[in-house]
């Protein structure tokens, strides 16, 4: 071998070397894998962390797409976990209130588990009075996911799929269901990109189901945290929070979040839609920046004690703000703690609820040969 040729050989090796230890994309894995426990039927679940340079990190499970965690620094650096969950998936199993749950195949409600598409009516089963809520008995956050750690340049991504069976919760055609969760390197950014494909006519509405407590999971009340929304109007409900079709202006009423308030201010103001939703559980029609295909700011919550922002970005018409009002104390959760009524809220960004009984409404339905998409952006940062 010349010395000109050893010398380039080692001078490649030395680069090589430099590139692995300086942590190039796809030299050390950048998601952790740990065991999450045996599911009723025998399977193994595991829980994948997403960690950044940023100090945050992002848990989530392949039980149910589901993030069990998402760890943010305050305004002095300290990290905690601020989404409620569980830890372990026998409990994301026998729990009700989806907590961190990827929802399908439709999320929110349909009204009397009922709708037509293409002139055949559909049935799903019923499990939230007479309405189906959050894709049926069985839903998206009941199944288990595949999982994959994918290349990106943002920062460490997890890809997870999974197959829908045509008719599965009555709902028609095989719909093959991808949610990519990405954390940015360099900023404390959660990017979620949902797709799917179907081979019939069918109707989709996947969302995010995190239930937040900006000053840590284990805090309890978040009516003292602030909430703004880009929304002008909001879609009223009856009795059992099924739209009634009208977009009305939150002007003048305890739906105005146009700027920030408390979430606490109004909550319990003599309100018929209040009294119906036990507190927030609406959908609000977001204000969609003209001709905008990106994802667009849909709301701003800000805890002023720990000093925890979370911005929510997204590419769909409308978002399900939700108080947290059907929990009440005796669900278990992190760490033991039992999380009291209005502990956290959810911002579910989704197309509007009960959208297949709702011609007025933008559309759910996909069709054959059409791919679903949508991207909603959990933005952290400190104020
Ligand atoms: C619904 C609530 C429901 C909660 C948990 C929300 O999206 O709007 O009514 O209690 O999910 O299931």
């Amino acid at each position: 071998m010349s010395v000109l040729h050893t010398g380039m050989v080692l001078f490649l090796g030395l680069t090589l070397m430099t590139l692995k230890s300086t942590g190039d994309p796809g030299s050390a894995p950048k998601v952790e894998v740990q065991p999450f426990g045996t599911l009723s039927s025998g399977q193994k679940t595991d829980l994948y962390t997403l960690k950044n340079d940023k100090g945050m990190s992002v848990s989530i499970t392949n039980y149910g797409a589901t993030i069990v965690a998402i760890k943010v620094p305050d305004r002095t650096g300290k990290v905690e976990d601020i989404t409620l969950g569980f830890d372990s998936a026998k409990e994301y199993e026998e729990g009700k209130a989806y907590f961190g749950a990827t929802v399908g195949r439709y999320g929110n409600r349909i009204a009397h588990g009922t709708f037509m598409l293409d002139g055949k009516t559909y049935r799903l089963p019923k499990n939230n009075g007479d309405n189906t809520l959050h894709g049926g008995i069985n839903g998206f956050n009941k199944k288990l996911w595949s999982v994959r750690e994918i290349p990106s340049a943002d920062g460490p991504a997890l890809q997870c799929t999974y197959m829908s069976p045509d008719g599965e919760e009555g709902f028609p055609g095989t719909l093959t269901a991808t949610v990519v969760f990405t954390l940015y390197q360099d900023k404390n950014e959660l990017r979620i990109d949902y797709s799917a494909t179907t081979d019939k006519p069918t109707v989709v509405n996947l969302t995010n189901h995190s239930y937040f407590d900006l000053a840590g999971q284990n805090h309890g009340s978040i009516l003292g945290e602030t909430l703004q929304l880009n929304a002008t109007r909001f879609t009223p409900v009856d009795s059992a929070l099924i739209p009634t079709g009208e977009l009305r202006e939150v002007k003048n009423t305890p739906f105005d979040f146009t700027h920030p308030v408390a979430i606490g201010k109004r909550i319990d103001a003599a309100d018929e839609q209040l009294k119906f939703g036990q507190g927030y559980d609406h959908n609000w029609v977001l204000d969609k920046p003209k001709g905008g295909t990106r994802a667009a700011l849909a709301a701003i919550a800000h805890d002023p004690t720990s000093g925890r922002v979370l911005e929510v970005l997204t590419t769909e018409p409308g978002v399900q703000f939700y108080t947290g009002n059907f929990l009440d104390g005796t669900v278990k959760g992190k760490g033991g703690y039992e999380y009291p009524r209005r502990s956290a809220f959810c911002l579910e960004t989704q197309h509007f609820p009960d959208s297949p009984n709702h011609p007025n409404f933008p559309s759910t339905t996909l069709l054959p040969g059409n791919e679903f998409r949508s991207t909603t952006i959990f933005r952290f940062s400190v104020k």
